[in-house]
């Protein structure tokens, strides 16, 4: 299917999966269950593809044996199943290039396949923007779990993540950051760093300095940190929220405020915007119903940029919304009195130079 000399392995947990479908696609150049991986010469494929339950304690030990064991640092994919956070966390444990959703498709390996990188030996020393992205994605994961077990926050961690997304969305673009985000990450993770771009592009297309393009990228990649505490089911529920759950995930912004507050050294103005990013000028929004006078500059940035982040992401029941029906609903919500005006007319044209 990709017309070119890979040779990929499958390996899976279930000889119930057997035949899996991605055995008749030709890139699959062996279909293994997961018992025999130790047995496998790995070493002789060019990229290994895993569908395995990643929640299970004994399929990682297993995986992280005999991966561990490659002298050589072959590709290594994931399936996970939308939604599932411990699978994402586990595949970016066992260091994945990338990830597809399950039910695999033909289209899904070619992405898959497409993300190999040339020579993926040292990933300190990728710039590739699907790199960057694993290594951001990575951060998050560490940080989210920071917050779930209460502990500081790794801020080297964020601020090289943060850095290297600004020189990726400086070099490569909007659009390219977009997509490699889109075809690799999932969920809440996706959706961080989809929002992440977006700001970066807004403040460097609008001239802000360094430090403040930097500041942005910081709040981009926190603003939704008290999602950590947010059951799953409800994060990445596709129909309408209950009055309950939305109850649950209205939670977050304080969640995140109050762990970054007593767990990292961060500005006031971020700590604002991870609270206030969902505040509406006409003070309809939440957690504090603030007014306008009341909102300050980068969290009002952070909202819009978060409303423009959320209808790009790509789930398995909805594809990314394109950018000019995104920004017809921001422009919407400023004739609402919701957004600032000015603020959408600034992203529009960064989005449209992006
Ligand atoms: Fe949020
Ligand atoms: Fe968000």
């Amino acid at each position: 299917m990709t017309g070119s000399s890979v040779a990929v392995l499958m390996v899976t947990d279930s000889p119930a999966r057997e035949p899996h479908p991605a055995a008749h696609w030709s890139a699959i150049a062996r279909v293994a269950p997961l018992s025999e991986i130790g047995a496998l010469d790995l070493s002789a494929f060019s990229a290994i593809l895993v569908d395995a339950d990643l929640s299970s304690t004994a399929t990682i030990d297993r995986l992280k044996k005999s991966l561990q064991a490659l002298e050589r640092n072959i590709p290594r994919y994931f399936l996970v199943t939308e939604g599932r956070r411990v699978e994402m966390v586990q595949a970016n444990v066992l260091r994945a290039h990338a990830t597809e959703t399950r039910p695999l498709t033909a289209e899904g390996l070619k992405r898959l396949l497409s993300s190999t990188l040339p020579q993926p030996v040292d990933e300190a020393a990728d710039t590739s923007s699907a790199a960057i992205a694993r290594a951001a994605s990575r951060a998050l994961g560490s940080a989210f779990e920071s917050l779930r077990s209460n502990t500081a926050l790794d801020s080297t961690t964020v601020a090289r993540a943060s850095n290297d997304i600004v020189d990726s969305v400086g070099a490569g673009g909007l659009g390219q950051w977009l997509d490699t985000v889109r075809a690799h990450h999932q969920g809440t993770y996706q959706h961080c760093l989809l929002v992440t771009g977006v700001l970066t592009n807004f403040a460097q297309k609008v001239g802000m300095s360094q430090a403040d393009v930097s500041k942005l990228t910081t709040a981009g990649l926190l603003h939704d940190i008290g999602k950590a505490t947010i059951p799953v089911a409800i994060l990445e529920k596709p129909g309408k929220l209950s009055a309950e759950e939305f109850a649950e995930i209205a939670r977050h912004p304080i969640e995140g405020f109050d762990y970054l507050t007593a767990h990292a050294d961060l500005s006031p103005d971020i700590l604002a915007a991870v609270r206030g990013h969902h505040e509406y000028l006409d003070g309809s929004g939440y957690p504090d119903g603030l007014m306008a006078s009341q909102i300050g500059d980068l969290t009002r940035i952070v909202t819009i940029c978060d409303i423009y982040g959320a209808l790009s992401e790509r789930r398995a029941y909805k594809p990314a919304m394109p950018p000019a029906q995104a920004l017809a609903i921001l422009e919407d919500m400023c004739v609402a009195g919701k957004l600032e005006t000015a603020l959408v007319r600034a992203l529009r044209q960064a989005v449209e130079t992006g």
